[in-house]
């Protein structure tokens, strides 16, 4: 099971921490916080240390690497590291012809629109990707007990860049593919599927204490879509990944609606964006699962006592959980107050304290 203790051996501090117990559904000495894109722009010494160099290149670089997912944890005091890497790396490591823009996102020079294009999905290995294992080896041996989330992006979100060849607010193309060619939208999924299991079990291998899923952009769907043309994937995906015994959590954008779905496709935790409380949340996605979640990032630029107000609600709606995890309801924006953030860590914390 993904929730028991490693047979034979003392539990570690990593083990121990309250995150990954409250990814347990376990008793915690206070609510967990960390924060998704705790690591980025909204940081000086980011900024400062990715001077000059492009995206996915500071992603192949593991000392690099290590500095930029350590700063975080230095200076909020979160609960959990999230690796610095993106959702792409696996399909530029496969040889997929992409970028990463500033300002705009990923970018597919050719994306995939037919049934040929699929063969240049082909299947991934550690060794395309032994940079990452490499920094996951220097960040567990620097992290001591504080636990490192592994991620990557869910079959549907991949197959949204793949298919649009960019950021995308419609997902005409993904769309048109998804009821037009249902066939080839099932192979180019669960194409997908094995890469992010793939990819994801490299991870894990290295030393990853959580994974989390990000499904970002399938908020876009009705349920019914939902379940007859993803959930498959990415249950898939989850499956792969089970027999670790590391907590699974799996996130979209706008997924109200889905939050139930999500849960089934296997996640030990649902993550869970502001427009859904987060006891509402719990129903939708039943027992068994704890929650992530769900503070609007927008909400970092008010001020602090309204800041403190919408935490409070948070901590309330969250008082009945099996487990929570606190977040932000999607990532830190990048003009985000990092003072802000330090001090939302030190309030969950205090307002939690057991
Ligand atoms: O701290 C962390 O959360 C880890 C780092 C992380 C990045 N990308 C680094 C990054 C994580 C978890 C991601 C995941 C990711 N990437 C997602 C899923 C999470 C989400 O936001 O829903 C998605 C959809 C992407 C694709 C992507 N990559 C987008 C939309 C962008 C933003 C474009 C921009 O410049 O505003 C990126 C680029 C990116 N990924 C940056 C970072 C720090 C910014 C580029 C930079 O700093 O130069």
């Amino acid at each position: 099971s993904a929730n028991q203790s490693p047979a034979g051996k003392p539990p570690t501090a990593t083990y121990e921490s309250a995150f990954l117990k409250a990814c347990r559904r376990e008793a915690v000495p206070h609510t967990p916080v960390w924060f998704m894109r705790q690591a980025g722009r909204s940081l000086p010494e980011y900024r400062k240390v990715r001077e000059g160099i492009p995206m996915l290149e500071s992603c192949m670089r593991p000392e690099l690497v290590t500095e930029i997912t350590l700063q975080p944890v230095r200076r909020h005091g979160v609960d959990a590291a999230i690796f610095f890497s993106d959702i792409v790396v696996p399909l530029k490591a496969i040889g997929i012809d992409l970028d990463i823009k500033p300002g705009i996102g990923p970018v597919v020079e050719n994306p995939i629109r037919s049934r040929a294009d699929l063969a240049r999905l082909r299947d991934l290995t550690p060794e395309d990707v032994t940079y990452v294992t490499e920094a996951i080896g220097l960040l567990t041996r620097e992290l001591g007990g504080t636990p490192l989330i592994g991620f990557a992006g869910a079959p549907f979100t991949l197959a949204s860049y793949l298919v649009e060849g960019g950021p995308s607010r419609n997902h005409e193309h993904t769309k048109a593919l998804m009821y037009g060619d249902p066939q080839m939208w099932a192979d180019l999924l669960d194409r997908l599927a094995g890469i992010t299991a793939a990819f994801l079990k490299v991870q894990i291998e290295a030393g990853a204490s959580a994974v989390q899923l990000f499904d970002s952009w399938v908020g876009a769907l009705a349920p019914a879509d939902y379940r007859r043309s993803v959930l498959p994937a990415s249950r898939k995906v989850f499956e792969a990944v089970a027999g670790y015994g590391v907590p699974r959590i799996h996130f979209g954008v706008g997924t109200g609606e889905l939050l139930g779905l999500m849960g089934e496709a296997g996640a030990d935790v649902v993550g869970v964006d502001w427009r859904v409380p987060l006891d509402e949340a719990a129903r939708r996605v039943g027992p068994g699962k704890a929650l992530q979640g769900n503070l609007d990032p927008a909400v970092l630029f008010s001020s602090r006592e309204a800041v403190e107000t919408k935490t409070r609600e948070i901590l309330d709606a969250a008082a009945g959980l099996e487990g929570h995890v606190f977040n932000l309801g999607h990532g830190v924006l990048p003009s985000t107050d990092p003072d802000a953030l330090t001090r939302l860590v030190e309030y969950v914390h205090t307002q939690t304290a057991r």
